[in-house]
């Protein structure tokens, strides 16, 4: 991955209130716990009583656990979110990746491997309420130096 690439990927993800960090600092939620991003035994269910369970706020760490080349994670919009559209991702993740949140949003989350997204791996992650109409976000400054890893 080169340079130029990661900046742009850094300023995207600004842009949508998350940024990739490297290290753990403060609290650090893994997506699924044990299960981590996969297809999940009992569908959305899985994923959902997940996001039911952890309340995440602003400067927390998401971990999305999976191997390159067994799932990808995409980030995509709600409408294709809601029919599992994988066509139009705003990003897709190739190997497991670490976010934290500057800033309270939503964003929903899937993979791009074929019926994944029906079989359930599929996750809105909810950092409060949702965005306003205007989708305008500030991220806050971060000390954390902003790397794809
Ligand atoms: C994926 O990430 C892991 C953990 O950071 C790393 O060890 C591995 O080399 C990466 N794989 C690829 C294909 O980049």
């Amino acid at each position: 991955m080169n340079a130029n690439y990661v900046m742009v990927l850094v300023i995207a993800m600004a842009a949508t209130g998350v940024l990739m960090v490297h290290g753990a600092e403060g609290a650090e939620y893994v997506v699924g716990d044990d299960l981590g991003w996969t297809i999940p035994p009992h569908g959305a269910a899985d994923f959902e009583s997940w996001a039911s369970y952890h309340s995440l706020t602003v400067d927390d760490i998401l971990v999305f656990k999976f191997a390159a080349g067994e799932q990808d994670l995409a980030f995509v919009s709600k409408e294709d979110f809601l029919t599992c559209n994988t066509a139009n991702p705003f990003h897709v993740f190739d190997n497991q990746t670490t976010f934290k949140f500057l800033s309270k949003v939503r964003f929903f989350c899937t993979s791009t491997f074929a019926g994944n997204c029906f079989k359930g791996q599929k996750v809105v992650v909810d950092m409060g309420p949702a965005v306003d109409s205007t989708g305008d976000i500030s991220p806050s400054p971060s000390p954390s130096s902003a790397e794809a890893s």
